[in-house]
């Protein structure tokens, strides 16, 4: 069986991306996803954008050969190093993902940007800062690089003893603008620590997808790639939870109506732990989402 062309790229180094494939349920009913995570090779944050060219472009090379109809970078580093790159090259319209500063400036004091050292040292990110202190006076953009905070929440995500505060950096901020798509597992964390409200653009990007999906003809489902130089893990269509059904537990069932294909060195992985978080969210402490329609 093939993996079904025409569809939805998502992209990210990792895990984090999932959590912007979440604020997006309108995909299940209408296009194929490829989650391409490139866990073995992440963190992305701290590399140079020499090395980041291939890892970025070769998953790119493969939303081309599966004649996708978009792309979401859910990532804020390969969108601050490549979101014009990437826009001149494919030949899909690609969504990018930018942290929602100027929804936070908006409300004045002290915004705090997390994100990684790559985001924060880009002119797009201190392009981004100077227009929200420009355009809102009572408010101040501090941006801070959290060196080692996407690798601990890679690595320790589903930890619930993990403790992710010393990665946090110091500050009194008004507001906490999440700058990478892996913080999002660690809102609460943030919100506890800093005191005060965390601002995701999740939502944001999983809007500006939609409106440019509703100008695009959906996939008939029937273009099929029957070869690509890694086989995909496939999250399928209807899907029921063998394991506990054996155990005689209620059976749960999904019925999306395209698969979801998991590619990249995390294809495996990323299946997995979308399950976990966000099908059965057997680790809902971490993530609080509202819930999922399917
Ligand atoms: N999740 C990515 C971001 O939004 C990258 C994190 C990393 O790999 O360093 O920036």
């Amino acid at each position: 069986m093939g993996i079904i062309t025409g569809g939805v790229g998502f992209f990210d180094s990792g895990l984090g991306g999932l959590n912007v494939l979440d604020a997006c349920p309108f995909l299940h009913s209408s296009f194929p996803v490829y989650y391409y995570g490139d866990n073995q090779n992440a963190p992305y944050g701290n590399k140079t954008k020499e090395e980041l060219a291939p890892l970025v472009f070769s998953a790119f090379d493969c939303f081309a050969k599966l004649n996708a109809c978009a792309a979401v970078v859910a990532c804020n580093t390969v969108t601050a190093l490549f979101i014009d790159e990437l826009r001149a090259r494919y030949p899909f319209p690609v969504v990018g993902t930018e942290p929602a500063v100027l929804t936070a400036a908006r409300r004045g004091g002290e915004v705090l940007v997390l994100a990684t050292n790559a985001t924060v040292n880009s002119a797009r990110m201190r392009a981004l800062a100077t227009r929200a202190e420009k355009s809102f006076l009572d408010c101040t953009v501090r941006l801070c690089g959290c060196g080692a905070l996407a690798g601990e929440i890679e690595r320790h995500v589903l930890d619930e003893k993990y403790d992710f505060t010393p990665f946090f950096p110091k500050g009194r901020p008004s507001s906490v603008v999440l700058g990478c798509t892996h913080y999002a597992y660690v809102k609460k964390e943030i919100a506890d620590f800093y005191g005060c409200e965390v601002v995701d653009g999740a939502e944001g990007i999983a809007n500006r997808l939609l409106s440019l999906l509703k100008t695009l003809p959906k996939p008939t489902g029937k273009e099929a790639l029957s070869y690509l130089p890694q086989k995909p893990s496939v999250f399928p269509s209807f899907f029921t939870d063998e394991k506990r059904l054996e155990k005689g537990r209620k059976i749960k069932k999904f019925r999306w109506h395209f698969p979801l294909y998991f590619l990249g060195s995390g294809g495996l992985q990323n299946l997995n732990f979308h399950k976990r978080m966000f099908v059965f969210k057997t680790n809902g402490k971490k993530v609080v989402k509202k819930s999922q329609k399917f």
